[in-house]
């Protein structure tokens, strides 16, 4: 889990409170008989950061059952606080939504079964720019292939990020390992903390969605 950054007390209440109600164990196995409505396909967040895609696709679509997999547990907390309305006393909105705080590789490849997934997505992934870090980044050929494994026969992963040259190694590794690559026309509205980052400083945001 990576280190909680500038916690607040309300946050830290929430995660006491809620966290219970919407964490995956570590050891469960994902299917939609965890949730509420146990015909539901599944659609993963992965990095889902302070959970605003998370949380309003999961409002937009409640007949679909949303996973996010994040390590930051203050970003874990806003999503938290954003599903009780900002207030510790009410029950939380929405049920179609579990979490998994894990390494993201480790999440698909421990709490997933092959042909499982019918949508991931992975908003502004890390860039590591630094090539001596590059090995740090999330999509590399292990983690595609995994993926593909665990998506449904015509599931798919949409990549959004405003880093031209990770974008470049993404496509690389999302075509090796035999996704078709398609130039995104659904209108994702991605009001993320990097969506609107990259926005101020005008730069521009790719969306590609890749097909099994
Ligand atoms: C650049 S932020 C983007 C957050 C969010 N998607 C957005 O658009 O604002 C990347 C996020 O991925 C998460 N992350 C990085 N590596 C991860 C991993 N291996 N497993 C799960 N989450 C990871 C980070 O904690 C961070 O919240």
């Amino acid at each position: 889990m990576r280190k909680a950054s500038r916690i607040r007390p309300a946050e830290k209440e929430a995660l006491r409170f809620y966290l219970p109600q919407i964490q995956v164990p570590d050891d469960a196995i994902i299917s939609s008989n965890i949730f509420e409505n146990k015909s539901s396909p599944i659609f993963v967040e992965i990095g889902f950061g302070k959970g605003e895609f998370l949380y309003n696709m999961a409002s937009q679509y409640p007949d679909i059952n949303f996973v996010g997999i994040e390590i930051f547990i203050t970003g874990i907390a806003k999503l938290i606080r954003r599903m009780c309305n900002y207030n510790n006393s009410n029950p939380l909105q929405l049920k179609n939504i579990k979490i998994l705080i894990k390494d993201a590789f480790s999440a698909l490849k421990e709490n997933f079964l092959d042909n499982s997934i019918q949508k991931a997505f992975i908003l502004f992934p890390d860039p590591w720019p630094k090539k001596r870090h590059h090995k740090r980044r999330l999509i590399n050929p292990e983690f595609a292939q995994l993926l593909k494994k665990r998506l449904i026969k015509d599931g798919s992963v949409l990549i959004a990020t405003d880093h031209k040259e990770y974008l470049e190694a993404i496509r690389d590794v999302m075509r090796e390992i035999g996704f078709k690559e398609e130039m995104c026309s659904e209108p994702f509205v991605f009001n993320t903390k990097y969506a609107r980052k990259a926005l101020e400083k005008g730069e521009k945001i790719y969306q590609f969605l890749y097909q099994k």
